[in-house]
């Protein structure tokens, strides 16, 4: 695409958008298979949408699509004889396909996608069958033959709702001679892709209908009305279609609280033949409580309670459920048990079950109705935030939470300009969380830490439970937005959102402590790091400075002029209150003097907090934060083998150890070199948990640091992306949008012998190499943004007259002038002209 013109392109779609239009991103087809009696990894013949048959000699086809892929699971018979029931498991990891679930079901949020990662169909005709439900993220599935009739298919594969380009064709790119830190930066590339949607790329998961809400299984969607309903009978009807039907009480917005399954009596003809019968036992009555009635790693829940019904529960016909909170519990009908009293009210079936539900009446305890809805109305999808997404964005990872959580969207906000460059993306969640900002109290001025997709903003003042919590997760919200003006100098897609950004400012600046002017902030928490803390005051410095250039471009001079005073004062506080000498470390925070912590590290060196010296002494602690093949985020934490390290904060560190060895003298890379090498390298080298993209946690051996929990397509893992790119190819903007930019490559701290890349700008695309020997080269192309022809302009060190000084033998002699700065001056107007290159070698 077009250079000069690409964001001009990409940013369009977000002004003249129509709703819940599908983007189509083409069919995803695996890229090799097995076909057996059980699944392998050795999935290894290559795909040629030649026909596939299971027979019950092999029942079981696994697919390996190589990389993480979302969309609409589809499967296209050539032929069978009569029904055929066929169980389908997707899952990022090879492991997760040798257990029942999968790495499934995602019990802690409904995200507008499949909730299970097992789902069972009856295949009844030739021709294409899809899933009702989007797989957000996956590397794997299998698909096992139920039944006892051979089934031969067409083709296999995924709707896509995502794009899903190949590395190596995503606008910027990144090149190495270690081929680890290629493999390391195309998570990134890809991570991007699953992670980010586009408005109409994640229908609605209910239907509406004249019979009310047509629901098929998933985790249970609660309504924002009843929030604060408590001690209340909840009356409904449901008709189950296959299997059972399900609902909640005294729930929080998210699937927490009082759940209940009720299973059918199972007629043959409609139950599928891998119905697990000792889980969901017929015509019985299931309890939980709080999550689910499986448990999924992190996310615990109770042991199920089971209540057989004395008679059979018919499919097809209408039944009457209420359930009553009293101070003895939830009365589902005969039954009682648990003890919370106080929340709102969900309905979701379980795995494979669909049913209708309908008049819905919710009374006090005295009597009085607070709620009702027959479900009929297309409204009831976004009172319980099931509606279809309505704005592009970006989540925290593909399969799961599938909530924009805005404090990972810093790092999605530099991975996205480094290589694929939807900058939509970026612009529609900043759309998405300001459009949702807060207007009153309380939380007034912030946007929710992590929103839901199927939601509306008009909702603001009832989901408040968004909003709380995470203070720096709205000052990584608004890094963000300085980052994308750093990499794009796009004021007039930010202009619109100014007042609102300088009212989230204006709400955290309020959390300063006015005695140890540092951020804090009653009952307020921080992801990074304790109030009164290094983290949060450094963020919160960093994010101010970031600011300043857009304020400047508006003209807003006391904008500018008071978050300039204000990042200052707060690193003067940091210096003066917790940089801790003796240990040669800033402290973690007020309270916990001899602690420190690697967030800290980072954000001091990130905000300018910290000089030469410190930086130096900061960086010769981290081995005291060594655990296995990373580091433990904080020296109070404790170490275990199930420590879960962070790719997220590491990421952070990453970018400040090469911050601080570019620009403060820090010469040790050890750390750095290590970060790469020991930790990122463990998301590229182990095919059983290769997904292609970056990873939340990892264990410290490297595994997946919440087994088949953990989301192995998280952009927040995904820094190096972004950091190769500006540090060891050196290619980093000196004014907003690369109008002017350094050329510093860094090769023999990294054991590299060539680094090369493009990095996307709205001036042109930058390609630059760096050789070890015997020289460098820059190119630099252009775009005329009236015509779309190209002007290359080639620029070889080796050639010309800055080179003249500097001859090959010099360079070769002396490895030291590879470090030196080249500043190369690029001015370039919107039209066709020449390009300008100005090269000074700044020594
Ligand atoms: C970029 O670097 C890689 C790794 O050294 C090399 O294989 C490739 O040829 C280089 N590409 C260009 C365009 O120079
Ligand atoms: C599968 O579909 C066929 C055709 O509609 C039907 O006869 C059969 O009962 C169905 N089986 C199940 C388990 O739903
Ligand atoms: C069936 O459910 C039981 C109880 O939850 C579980 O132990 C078992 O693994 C399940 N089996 C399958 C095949 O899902
Ligand atoms: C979940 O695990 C806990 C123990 O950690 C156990 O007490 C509980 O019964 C389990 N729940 C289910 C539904 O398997
Ligand atoms: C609900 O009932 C419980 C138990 O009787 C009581 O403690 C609680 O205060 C009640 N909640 C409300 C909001 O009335
Ligand atoms: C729902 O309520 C409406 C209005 O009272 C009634 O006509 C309808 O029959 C009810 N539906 C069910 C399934 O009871
Ligand atoms: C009945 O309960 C509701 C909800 O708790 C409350 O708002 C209402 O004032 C109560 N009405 C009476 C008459 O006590
Ligand atoms: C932060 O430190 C100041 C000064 O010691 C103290 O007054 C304030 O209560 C602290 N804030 C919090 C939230 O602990
Ligand atoms: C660090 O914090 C931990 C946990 O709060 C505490 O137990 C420990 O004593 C602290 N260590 C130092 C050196 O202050
Ligand atoms: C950096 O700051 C520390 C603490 O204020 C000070 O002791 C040191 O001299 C400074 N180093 C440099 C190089 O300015």
């Amino acid at each position: 695409m077009a250079p000069l013109t690409q964001l001009k392109h990409l940013l369009l779609p977000i002004f003249a958008l129509h709703a819940s239009a599908f983007v189509d991103y083409g069919r995803v087809y695996p890229s090799s298979y097995a076909i057996g009696a059980a699944p392998t990894i050795d999935a290894d013949t290559a795909y040629s949408k030649k026909q596939i048959t299971l027979s019950p000699a092999s029942p079981v086809l696994t697919i390996d699509y190589a990389n993480e892929v979302a969309g609409f699971p589809f499967f296209d018979v050539a032929s069978l004889s009569g029904p055929t029931q066929i169980e389908v498991k997707y899952s990022e990891e090879y492991d997760a396909l040798l257990v029942p679930q999968s790495d499934g079901p995602w019990t802690f949020s409904n995200g507008l996608s499949n909730t299970f990662r097992r789902e069972t169909f009856n295949l009844t005709s030739t021709g294409l069958t899809e899933s009702y439900f989007v797989q957000g993220g996956q590397r794997w599935q299998t698909v096992r033959l139920l039944t006892s009739q051979p089934i031969t298919f067409t083709s296999i594969g995924l709707r896509a709702t995502s794009a899903h380009l190949a590395a190596d064709k995503v606008p910027g790119q990144l090149r190495t001679s270690n081929p680890i830190y290629n493999g390391i930066w195309d998570l990134g590339a890809r991570v991007v892709q699953a992670a980010c949607i586009d408005a109409g790329n994640a229908p609605a998961t209910w239907d509406i209908t004249d019979q009310g809400a047509l629901i098929r299984g998933q985790a249970t969607a609660q309504s924002v009305k009843g929030q604060g309903f408590a001690n209340y009978t909840m009356t409904f009807f449901t008709k189950i279609v296959r299997g059972g039907t399900g609902w909640k009480v005294a729930a929080g917005s998210t699937p927490y609280g009082a759940t209940f399954v009720l299973t059918s009596n199972y007629p043959s003809d409609n139950t599928f033949l891998n119905t697990n019968r000792t889980l969901l036992p017929p015509s019985t009555l299931v309890f939980n409580w709080p999550w689910n009635i499986f448990n999924q790693t992190t996310v615990i829940t109770g042991t199920n309670q089971y209540y057989p019904l004395s008679s059979p529960v018919p499919e097809g016909q209408w039944h009457k459920i209420s359930t009553t909170i009293s101070s003895a519990g939830y009365n589902g009908g005969r039954f009682g048990s648990g003890s919370a009293t106080k929340g709102t009210f969900g309905f979701g079936p379980s795995e494979d079950q669909i049913a209708y539900f309908t008049n819905v009446t919710v009374a006090a305890a005295n009597g009085t109705a607070l709620y009702q809805n027959d479900l009929k109305s297309t409204a009831t999808l976004a009172e319980y935030s099931v509606d279809s997404l309505g704005t592009s964005i970006c989540l925290d990872g593909a399969k799961r939470d599938r909530l924009v959580w805005v404090g990972d969207f810093y790092h999605t906000s530099k991975v996205i300009p480094a290589s694929s460059a939807r900058f939509d993306y970026i612009l529609g969640t900043i759309k998405y969380a300001l459009d949702w900002q807060r207007t009153s109290p309380p939380y007034q001025g912030l946007v929710p830490i992590s929103g839901y997709m199927g939601s509306r903003p008009e909702y603001k003042d009832l989901l408040t439970s968004v909003y709380g919590g995470l203070n720096d997760y709205q000052d990584l919200f608004l890094t963000s937005i300085g980052e994308y003006y750093r990499y794009t100098a796009d004021l007039d897609g930010l202009r619109p959102y100014w007042t609102q950004i300088k009212n989230l400012v204006t709400a955290r600046l309020a959390f300063i402590d006015p005695v140890s002017g540092l951020v804090a902030g009653t009952g307020a928490s921080y992801f990074l790091g304790p109030v009164n803390g290094s983290a949060p005051t450094a963020l919160f410095s960093a994010t101010l400075r970031i600011l300043v250039p857009i304020a400047k471009a508006l003209n807003d001079d006391a904008a500018a002029a008071l978050y300039t005073t204000t990042a200052d004062d707060l690193n003067a506080a940091l210096n003066a209150k917790l940089w801790n000498p003796q240990l040669g470390v800033y402290s973690l925070s007020l309270a916990s003097p001899s602690n420190f912590s690697l967030t800290a590290i980072a954000w001091t060196i990130l905000s300018g907090a910290a000089n030469s010296s410190q930086a130096a002494s900061m960086v010769a602690k981290m081995p005291e934060l060594k655990l296995g093949i990373g580091y433990k985020t904080s020296s109070a934490d404790v170490s275990s083998p199930d420590y879960e390290l962070s790719p997220n904060t590491q990421g952070m560190l990453l970018d400040a150890l090469f911050k601080a060895h570019r620009d403060l003298g820090v010469t040790s890379l050890t750390v750095a070199k290590g970060l790469l090498d020991d930790m990122w390298s463990k998301m590229v080298t182990q095919d059983v948990y290769y997904s292609g993209a970056s990873w939340e946690y990892l264990n410290p051996v490297g595994k997946p640091g919440i087994q088949l929990f953990t989301s192995l397509a998280h952009p927040w893992g995904a820094a190096p992306t972004y950091v190769l790119p500006e540090y060891a190819l050196g290619i980093s903007p000196t004014s907003a949008g690369y109008k002017t930019f350094n050329f510093q490559p860094l090769l023999q701290g990294l054991d590299l012998t060539e680094v090369n890349g493009t990095v996307v700008t709205p001036y042109g695309n930058i390609h630059a190499e760096a050789l070890q020997e015997p020289w460098f080269c820059l190119r630099e192309a252009m775009r005329n943004a009236k015509d779309d022809s190209t002007t290359a302009v080639m620029f070889k060190c080796m050639a010309g007259d800055a080179r003249t000084s500097i001859s090959a033998t010099e360079v070769k002699e002396d490895v030291t002038v590879y470090r030196q700065s080249w500043q190369i001056v690029v001015t370039a107007e919107k039209s066709l002209v020449p390009v300008e290159l100005t090269i000074t070698i700044t020594a």
